[in-house]
């Protein structure tokens, strides 16, 4: 692959991702970062990627879902590979609004894979990235697999379930050379606060309401960001055509002590709130989410096994690493909290 087409590359995954590719990894092509820059893409985020890598990584903001001015920028950077990030990404919105879901997640794709279709041999791979989500939520001992049927809860992971089933189609309909990952919740740096980690860090350190949701005992399989990038590389590099790869951190934990966690390392890091009082105190149970699946965990055992794959960090360095980046970039911070996503923020806790 020489012109990889990253989609959804201002967004959190698709950040850190492109910075992957280009510090760290052995990729050598350009990287064309497609992106409508909804609230949650922040091309800023990529601004040093932009100058020092000039010759390797161009920005182009567009909309997957508009097929034309797709297929223009497919030939005139001459697409020869695709990794497929940019989607609607957060479950409480589809809740409140599942329409741009539906556009951008099961049409977007379906563009994408059109156009690939219509360039007969010239698009190498097509990497989709997916989330755990679209399984549903499982019993206490079971384990996500590659087998494991499709039974999604949330308007999000519906769409995302959707736009999983049409790439495969294409793979066995068309010979399309696809591959998918299906990944559990990610932490780390640039992630936009609404998701649970950044929400936490940035409101216990404003010392805000900590809201968690039902009885705080749902639990996530967490992995750091860069443990999922290396991931996809590795997919992208050595998987099989046609295949689909699971990725997680066997980091499973209840909500509640992961919000207890963070409050725990800010009180030893930044001090305690007024009158020493410990951080956890701004835990505040409020209404649960409808349909809020109770349990996520992956069994990683396949990409493991084939590709030799292992996330590196365990949940403490990793939330460590995640705490001080905040803590480091305020104004990073500063910019992505305004406008919409504080509207949205009043409209959705008040
Ligand atoms: P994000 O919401 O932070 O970023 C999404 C990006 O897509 C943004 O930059 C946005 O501007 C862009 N985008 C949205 N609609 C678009 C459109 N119509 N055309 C072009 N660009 C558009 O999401 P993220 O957390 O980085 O997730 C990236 C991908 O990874 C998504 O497909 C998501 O389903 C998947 N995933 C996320 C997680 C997670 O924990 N965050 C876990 C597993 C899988
Ligand atoms: P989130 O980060 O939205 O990811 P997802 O819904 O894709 O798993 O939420 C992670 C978990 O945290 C989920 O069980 C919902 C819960 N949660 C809260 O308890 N409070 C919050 O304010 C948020 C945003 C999430």
């Amino acid at each position: 692959m020489k012109n990889l087409l990253v989609t959804g590359g201002a967004g959190f995954i698709g950040v850190n991702f492109i910075r992957y590719l280009l510090e760290e990894s052995d990729y050598e092509g350009r990287i064309i970062n497609l992106d409508k820059l909804t609230y949650a893409g922040n091309p800023e985020s990529l601004c040093d990627i932009e100058t020092n890598y000039a010759d390797r990584y161009v920005f182009v903001k567009a909309d997957i879902v508009d097929r034309d001015s797709l297929s223009v920028i497919f030939d005139k950077y001459e697409i020869d590979g695709i990794c497929h990030f940019a989607a609607e990404s957060h479950v409480d919105r589809s809740i409140a609004s599942p329409d741009e879901f539906i556009n951008t997640n099961i049409i977007g794709t379906y563009n994408l894979l059109e156009l690939s279709r219509e360039r007969g041999g010239r698009i190498k791979q097509f990497h989709h990235i997916s989330t755990d989500e679209v399984f549903g939520s499982l019993e206490e001992e079971k384990y996500f697999t590659e087998l494991t049927s499709y039974k999604p809860n949330s308007p999000y992971s519906a769409s995302k379930a959707s736009s999983d089933h049409l790439v495969r189609a294409y793979f066995k309909t068309y010979e399309l050379p696809i591959t998918i990952s299906n990944c559990s919740n990610n932490y780390g740096p640039f992630q936009f606060p609404e998701k649970l980690i950044p929400l936490m860090i940035l409101n216990t350190l404003e010392d805000k309401a900590l809201p968690v949701y039902g009885d705080g005992l749902n639990i996530r399989d967490w992995l750091y960001v860069r443990d999922h990038c290396t991931a996809i590389w590795t997919i992208m590099d050595k998987g099989r055509i046609g295949e689909t790869y699971n990725i997680g951190g066997r980091n499973e934990m209840e909500n509640i002590k992961v919000v207890e966690m963070i409050c725990d390392y800010l009180d030893v890091i930044v001090g305690t709130r007024p009158n020493r009082e410990k951080r956890r105190s701004l835990i505040s149970f409020v209404t649960d989410r409808p349909g809020h699946d109770r349990r996520y965990a992956i069994d990683s055992t396949k990409i493991n096994n084939e590709l030799g794959w292992k996330p590196v960090e365990s949940f403490e360095t990793g939330l460590l690493k995640t705490i001080k980046w905040y803590l480091d970039n305020e104004e990073w911070v500063e910019n992505v909290r305004s406008g919409e996503y504080l509207d949205w923020i009043k409209a959705h806790y008040s």
